[in-house]
């Protein structure tokens, strides 16, 4: 449907082994959000829609996208050293590496990895590919000791875009393998439903003037992304 044409077999059972492997599963970012949404007794689609908005956060999936974008700002394999000293030294965050739970290389960053080189066999090689894996090895060098290796994203966004789709799509087609789980969870939670309530710890200032708008220093609240 996207494409208007037939898919290519190998294409299409590429693109089911992606659905299979980016599947829900444990309480990540997206679920937690799916849950407590759930817990208000909302309806399924704002459960989806919180859970969607969650997932689309470039540290959770919407990593795939910006992978994309930091290989194309990489631009050559020469420059992957100076790239990855640069984000080590100004503590940034490399995109597509790291996990809250895997500390070794996410095993379906192996499996696609293995996918995007069928793909490249079939239709060509991309030459992102060859700055990602100058790009892995130079993590590894610098970021191993740290548990830092590639995960589910760094090599799907070179799959997806071997298949046509555009960027932009990544975070819906992602949205598509984790949906029955998000509702799986929205099903369970209505079981023993207790609305999410947190607690907190506050560790502000107390007995603070009121000062009115037009003295408040605007630049104290600016936020930058
Ligand atoms: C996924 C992620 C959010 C997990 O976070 P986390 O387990 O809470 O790890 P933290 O953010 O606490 O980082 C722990 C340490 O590893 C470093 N680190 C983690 N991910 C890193 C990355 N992608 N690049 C460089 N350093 C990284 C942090 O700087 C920190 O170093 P420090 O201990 O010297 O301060 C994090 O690895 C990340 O932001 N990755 C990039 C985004 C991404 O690919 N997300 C998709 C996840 S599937």
């Amino acid at each position: 449907m996207l494409t208007e044409r037939e898919p290519d077999p190998l294409a299409a059972r590429i693109f089911d082994v992606c659905l299979t492997l980016h599947a829900e599963h444990t309480i990540n970012a997206s679920t937690f959000s799916a849950m407590v949404t759930a817990s208000t007794l909302t309806d399924p689609y704002a459960v989806v829609a919180s859970a969607v908005g969650t997932l689309a956060g470039p540290l959770h999936g919407g990593a795939n996208e910006e992978v994309i974008i930091m290989l194309e700002e990489i631009g050559s394999v020469d420059n992957v050293d100076a790239y990855v000293d640069h984000c080590v030294e100004k503590k940034a965050k490399i995109m597509g590496f790291g996990h809250r739970v895997y500390k070794v290389k996410d095993p379906r960053a192996t499996i696609l990895q293995d996918l995007a080189e069928q793909l490249f066999e079939k239709f060509g090689r991309d030459d992102y590919y060859d700055i990602a894996v100058a790009l892995e090895k130079a993590v590894e060098v610098r970021l191993a000791h740290k548990g830092i290796y590639p995960n589910v994203d760094f090599y799907s966004g070179l799959v997806y875009r071997k298949m046509g789709i555009p960027t932009d799509l990544f975070t819906p087609v992602f949205a598509i393998a984790r949906v029955a789980g998000w509702l799986a969870h929205w099903k369970e939670q209505l079981g023993e439903n207790r609305i999410f309530r947190p607690t907190q710890i506050y560790t502000g200032t107390h007995n603070e003037p009121y000062v009115p708008i037009e003295k408040r220093d605007v630049n104290a609240y600016s936020i930058s992304y």
